[in-house]
């Protein structure tokens, strides 16, 4: 845990410490340019320890896990497996089993909608989710939705965009909501649904609870089994960890109902010709060469995370987002997805600028060295409710600064002075 940042509770956090943990931060982009990232929602830069982890198992460890009987193969799944434990420690799971390894949230969300949605669903049965959701706590429902003749359900936003909780408890009118899979923290306006409510809710009237912590977990812990959730997914990219990893956390009762989606090599006991027997948890879930050095280096992003005053982590985000609402804000037409409020808001700010498409801007940011988003952000329902095809997004991350939005804030007030005189 070399890069680990430790600042006692009630310290402020050693920004320029966290930074260099990163490489890319302070580096020239481009001759003269030096990187603004705020991108960290589509994927969050890595710190030295993780990209050390990854390349110590791609150097001195590169076997398979679980099958040989050799010492790199030893240490190979001794890491793999410390990684799942790792996790488990950080969601507060007591049992490892129940986190199955996937490449990430979007796989995950598919394994929970294809196996247990075809065990549980009958026509008829209705699946809630909101308007906010990213396309991956969407799309998979509406497959499985489809097949089995279930109902997907919308939790209607509020005129401000707040999750509505009246309008979800509207839904449970008929009895007949099964499943609610939510989001953790939009992806593009950065909101946090009332999770515990919607969980207690939920659990009350018999309806299982999936949360899409995909953004949230980068921002918050999140204690699986003291809020009780039935399924939890997210990915390691997003959380300082590599790309291709992802995990599913089940409750043991569902994971040990639910029948693998995926067949091959390592989710079987036993295999004759014409059937075969499953293999316990986790590998049931887990068949085939898993990704092992992204998994390690997953484990080494949750030492990462486990070595940050999150007291001291949270403050800092809070003044990035409220300084991010009053300096961009102040731009001439630059307008806030979303509640114009930060209170309860991850730093994730989804905006329109007049007169610029946020493709263009987002051309126009980069030469200036700053990293955004432009497009729909895969919530595409989300948009159509806004009514606009596109926005951009900045969003921000432990190791961006106060300074950095301000240099977004005057970059975005000199493309607006530029579009003006055209
Ligand atoms: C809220 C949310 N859910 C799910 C995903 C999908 O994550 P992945 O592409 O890593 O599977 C994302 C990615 O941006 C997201 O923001």
């Amino acid at each position: 845990m070399a890069d680990a940042v430790v600042s006692g509770v009630g310290a402020g956090l050693d920004v320029e410490r966290v930074r260099a943990d990163f490489p890319p931060l302070g580096e020239e982009v481009r001759p003269g340019v030096s990187l603004r990232y705020f991108d960290s929602a589509a994927t969050a830069l890595k710190p030295r320890s993780v990209i050390e982890a990854v390349r110590e198992c791609m150097a001195e460890y590169p076997a398979n896990v679980h099958r040989g009987l050799h010492v790199l193969s030893e240490r190979a799944t001794e890491a793999f497996e410390g990684a799942r434990m790792k996790v488990a420690a950080y969601l507060g799971v007591d049992d490892p089993a129940q986190l199955i390894f996937t490449r990430g949230t979007t796989e995950a969300i598919n394994l929970v909608a294809r196996s247990w949605g075809k065990l549980s669903l009958r026509p008829g049965d209705a699946i809630v989710v909101s308007e906010l959701e990213h396309h991956a706590n969407l799309v998979p429902w509406q497959m499985i939705a489809r097949e089995t003749g279930a109902e997907l359900r919308y939790v209607e936003l509020t005129e401000e965009l707040e999750y509505d909780l009246d309008a979800f408890d509207r839904l449970f009118d008929d009895g007949r909501v099964r499943m609610v899979a939510t989001t953790g923290m939009s992806n593009v306006t950065g909101i946090r649904p009332p999770i515990e409510e919607i969980v207690r809710r939920s659990r009350e009237r018999g309806a299982r609870v999936l949360i899409d912590a995909a953004q949230s977990l980068a921002h918050e812990r999140l204690d699986v089994a003291g809020l009780g959730v039935d399924f939890a997914a997210f990915s390691a990219h997003k959380v300082f960890g590599p790309t291709g990893v992802g995990v599913l956390y089940g409750r043991r009762e569902h994971l040990e109902a639910m029948e693998p989606v995926l067949g091959g090599g390592n989710m079987v006991l036993r295999v004759e010709r014409h059937r075969a027997v499953w293999n316990e948890l986790p590998d049931k879930f887990e068949a085939g060469t898993p990704p092992i050095a992204e998994a390690i280096g997953l484990g080494a992003a949750v030492d990462y995370l486990e070595g940050l005053d999150h007291q001291a982590v949270a403050r800092h985000e809070r003044a990035l987002i409220e300084h991010a609402h009053q300096v961009l804000g102040a731009v001439e037409g630059f307008r806030i997805l979303g509640p114009r409020s930060t209170a309860g808001k991850g730093p994730i700010v989804g905006f329109t600028l007049d007169g610029t498409h946020p493709h263009d801007l987002s051309h126009l940011l980069d030469r200036s060295g700053v990293a955004i988003r432009a497009g729909h952000h895969c919530a595409m329902p989300l948009h159509a409710r806004l009514g606009i095809p596109a926005s951009a997004r900045a969003s921000f991350a432990l190791y961006n600064t106060t300074e950095e939005i301000d240099h977004l804030a005057g970059a975005l007030g000199s493309i607006k002075g530029l579009l003006r005189r055209r």
